[in-house]
C-alpha cells in the first residue's frame, strides 16, 4: 500500500486525523515544546523550521502514515505511525516480513491531556495498521515513568513485553528503565470484536 491508497482526514473517536500542513504543524508548535511535553520524549526540544519540513517529507514517505489531530478545527494531538520490517530469516519469502510491523507514538496538547484523547489517536493508528496497512504487530515503546503514555497502551490491550533495566538514556536523569509494548493483529481484531458484542 502506498501513501496515497489512505483516506485522509479519518476518524478517532471525537477527533479527525489529518494529514499535515504548514499553518496545523504551526498549531503544535505552539505546545512541543513545553517541558511538560518534552519530559518524556526522545526528540526534545525541535528547531520549528525542520519540524515542519519532517512532518510535511513524511506525506510523500509510503512508510510513514503519521497525522495531526484535530477537534473542532483546534489542533489537540499528534499520531505518529511507521511501517518497518519485522525480523525473519533471509530465505523463504521475504514478503511475510517486509513491512509486517508497525510502530506507533502520540502526543496531546497540555491542555487537552487526561481526556482520552492519546487513547483515541493510539486506537485509529492501530486500526489503519492493522486493517489497511497489513501490520502482523504493533508496538510502542516509552519510558517507564512515563506513566501516562503505557497506561494507554494498557487501555487497548497492548502487552508489555519488555521491561528494559535501565536500557533508556535521559538527558536529565540518566540511564532510567524503558518498556515496549506490542499487540498482534489477530489479538486486536479479537479484541475489537468483544469491545463490540459487549456494547450490544
Ligand atoms: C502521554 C500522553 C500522550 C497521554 O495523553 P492523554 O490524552 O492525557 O492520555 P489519556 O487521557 O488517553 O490517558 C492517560 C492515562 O494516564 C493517566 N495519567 C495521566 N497523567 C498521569 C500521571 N502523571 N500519573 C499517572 N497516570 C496519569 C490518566 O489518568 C489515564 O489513565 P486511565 O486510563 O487509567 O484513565 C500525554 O500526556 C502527552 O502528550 N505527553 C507528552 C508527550 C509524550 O510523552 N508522549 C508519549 C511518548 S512515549
Amino acid at each position: 500500500m502506498t501513501t496515497s491508497d489512505v483516506a485522509w482526514p479519518r476518524p478517532a473517536g471525537p477527533l479527525e486525523l489529518r494529514l499535515p500542513t504548514r499553518e496545523l504543524v504551526e498549531q503544535v508548535l505552539v505546545w512541543r515544546n513545553r517541558p511538560e511535553v518534552t519530559r518524556w520524549l526522545l526528540r526534545t526540544e525541535v528547531e520549528p523550521e525542520a519540524f515542519t519540513k519532517t512532518w510535511l517529507d513524511g506525506i510523500d514517505d509510503p512508510l510513514d502514515h503519521s497525522a495531526i489531530a484535530v477537534l473542532d478545527g483546534e489542533v489537540v494531538g499528534t499520531g505518529s505511525l511507521w511501517i518497518t520490517d519485522a525480523m525473519g530469516q533471509t530465505h523463504g519469502d521475504p514478503a511475510e516480513y517486509v513491512r509486517a510491523e508497525a510502530g506507533i507514538g502520540y502526543g496531546v496538547a497540555p491542555h487537552h491531556a487526561g481526556r482520552g484523547f492519546a487513547t483515541e489517536i493510539a486506537r485509529a493508528l492501530i486500526d489503519l495498521a492493522v486493517d489497511e496497512l497489513g501490520a502482523h504487530r504493533v508496538t510502542a515503546g516509552c519510558y517507564a515513568d512515563n506513566i501516562a503514555s503505557w497506561k494507554v497502551m494498557e487501555r487497548l490491550g497492548m502487552r508489555r513485553e519488555q521491561h528494559g533495566v535501565r536500557d533508556s538514556w535521559h538527558a536529565e536523569l540518566g540511564w532510567i528503565d524503558g518498556y515496549t509494548y506490542a499487540i498482534l493483529a489477530d489479538e486486536w481484531r479479537e479484541r475489537r470484536v468483544a469491545e463490540r458484542t459487549a456494547a450490544n
